[in-house]
């Protein structure tokens, strides 16, 4: 009997109408163009209007999804939504998103894992399409990091956007596609180097919290470099390495997007092609969980993906989180 794996059969994206240069940045904090650009590789990022949260990018990015496709709302079974930034504490983001898109008969959660967030969303979702209970599985990786960045601090701020990217996963069994491998981890001992202090029931928010400005972002920009470069090389030559692919077998390497820094140096300890790379921090900055469900929509939407094609997603983020998952492609380009 073949296996039953989960294979991405939509894949949506959205992000706000508002760019935000790095010149417009450097008019208000003490940066520039030029530093921003050589150390990150971003020139601009997208950030959410006063009325759009969490969900509304959300919603957006799955109606690009289901667009065109035979697929409708009250189909879904389940809608996994990864995100930092949820609309509240509670509800989750996944209820608000569930009524929004009139998905009468899923039921939702949120799911924490930072910038590993989409990684590990799609490998839960996962195995509720192999265990063969659900047919029909949303996973949105989405953030509006925007709403606990602190636009006074320019080690932080200048690296960060807000975008929203969503698949859906169904069951196959054609040789060759959908998930075929996957690695996720987390070490703790990281959480110090990229966290939000206050807000939870560590820190509840209280007017000290709110003065020191700890319903932001925190980062040790040089640890979480140094993780960054070595877990995504790791991870990605050990998932290759297990399923036997050489490099240039890889139609698609696709990492989160941080720093394109980071990104080159997994490209050339794989010696990756930059025709292998999908690339699109330079136009959204981090995105967290949207980075990847984002480069996989632009990469399907420019045809660079044709059905069996071998894809490699690496992340690594705040906890310290980090995943890998293998995938055979399984659409035709549009
Ligand atoms: N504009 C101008 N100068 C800036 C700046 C900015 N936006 N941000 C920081 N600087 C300054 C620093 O203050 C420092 O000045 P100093 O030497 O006078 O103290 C100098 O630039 C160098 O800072 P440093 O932190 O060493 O730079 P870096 O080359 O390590 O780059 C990051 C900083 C944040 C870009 C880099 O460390 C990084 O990308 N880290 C990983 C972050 C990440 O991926 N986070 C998300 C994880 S999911």
């Amino acid at each position: 009997m073949s296996e039953i794996r989960a294979n991405i059969t939509a894949v949506g994206m959205y992000v706000p109408e508002k760019r935000v240069t790095n010149h417009d940045l450097s008019r208000v904090l003490d940066t520039s163009d030029a530093w921003i650009r050589s150390r990150t590789g971003i020139s601009e990022r997208r950030i959410a209007g006063k009325d759009q949260a969490n969900s509304d990018l959300s919603v957006r990015a799955i109606q690009d999804a289901l667009e065109g496709t035979p697929h409708r709302p009250e189909d879904i079974d389940l809608i996994i939504v990864t995100t930092v930034t949820p609309d509240m504490m509670f509800p989750s983001t996944a209820c608000r998103i569930q009524e929004k898109i009139g998905a009468a008969n899923a039921w939702g959660f949120d799911l924490s894992g930072a910038c590993s967030g989409f990684l590990f969303g799609l490998s839960t979702a996962a195995q509720f399409i192999r265990t063969g209970t659900h047919k029909k599985v949303l996973v949105v990786g989405t953030d509006v990091m925007s709403s606990i960045i602190d636009f006074e601090d320019r080690a932080t701020c200048v690296l960060f956007g807000d975008g929203a990217g969503a698949v859906l996963l169904e069951p196959t069994e054609e040789e060759e596609v959908g998930i075929l491998d996957s690695t996720l981890g987390c070490d703790g001992s990281g959480g110090k180097f990229l966290f939000m202090p206050a807000g939870g029931s560590h820190r509840p928010a209280s007017h000290e919290t709110v003065d020191k400005r700890m319903h932001y972002v925190h980062q040790d920009g040089r640890n979480v470099f140094k993780f960054a470069v070595r877990v995504m090389c790791d991870t990605s030559v050990g998932l290759l390495q297990r399923n036997g692919i050489p490099t240039d077998q890889l139609s698609l390497f696709v990492p989160h997007q941080a720093n394109m820094r980071i990104i080159k140096s997994s490209m050339s300890r794989l010696k990756l092609a930059e025709d292998q790379v999908a690339v699109n921090i330079d136009r959204y900055a981090n995105t967290t969980a949207a980075t990847i469900p984002t480069c996989l929509a632009e990469a399907h939407r420019q045809g660079r993906l044709k059905k069996r094609d071998k894809v490699l997603m690496v992340s690594f983020g705040a906890g310290f989180t980090w995943g890998g998952i293998l995938l055979g492609w399984g659409m035709d380009p549009p």
